[in-house]
């Protein structure tokens, strides 16, 4: 049965963009009588990384360095996870300018050299091709035209694709400040148009990988 790792991360248990995507997509995923395995990254925290050794595969630590069988499971769980997933979907929110806290650490658990990512030319890439749909919330607008660049996004492809070779298909809801940020009033129907053509991505993404 094709499974779905949805991952959240957003701090907003109630009106969460993000987590209003994630959502639509699970549900979609289980009309096909698909399997969803969940991990809420802003539920149940991973902690930060306890030593820069976890950052590598098992082959490529040095000497000197040692993990605690505890972290090790906990860093295989975590694995196992992605690679058991067919698809992945993560809710990633703008957070200042960048992911949340929680989604951070959770990436510096798996985004392992020699593991989870080539760390050579000829190394293999287990998670290569694999699809990532990742559903992000933001405050303000990004991109061509609006001044400000969207680092989130491009630190999410640069991980995800570039580094793990991942297929990424971005899913952006853009101006959900405009209900509480006065200066942003005026832009309140291109924040719903941009809600509203989040959630048909998402429709067709089901589609398409489901
Ligand atoms: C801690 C924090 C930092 C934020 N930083 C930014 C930011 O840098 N840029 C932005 O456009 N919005 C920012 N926002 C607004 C969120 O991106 C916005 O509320 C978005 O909808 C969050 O995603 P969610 O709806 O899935 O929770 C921030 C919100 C929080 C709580």
């Amino acid at each position: 049965m094709p499974t779905l790792l949805q991952l959240d991360s957003s701090a907003d248990l109630t009106g969460s963009a993000s987590r209003r995507l994630t959502a639509r997509f699970a549900d979609g995923w289980r009309t096909r009588g698909h399997r969803v395995v969940n991990r809420d990254l802003f539920v149940d925290q991973p902690p930060h990384l306890p030593t820069n050794a976890l950052h590598w595969a098992p082959a490529l630590r040095l000497p000197a360095e040692s993990v605690a069988p505890a972290d090790e499971a906990y860093q295989t769980q975590l694995i196992e996870e992605l690679l058991n997933a067919d698809v992945v979907l993560l809710g990633a929110p703008m957070y200042n300018w960048s992911v949340p806290s929680t989604l951070k650490a959770w990436i510096d658990w798996i985004h392992v050299p020699g593991l989870t990512a080539p760390a050579g030319a000829d190394d293999p890439a287990p998670l290569g091709g694999k699809p990532i749909v990742i559903a992000s919330g933001r405050g303000l607008a990004y991109g061509p035209g609006t001044g400000m660049d969207d680092h989130e996004l491009a630190a999410l492809t640069q991980l995800f694709a570039g580094s793990m070779q991942m297929t990424v298909y971005p899913v952006l809801a853009e101006l959900t400040l405009a209900g509480r940020v006065s200066d942003l009033a005026p832009r309140a129907a291109d924040g719903a148009a941009s809600l509203a053509a989040a959630e048909a991505e998402i429709d067709r993404l089901v589609a398409e990988l489901g």
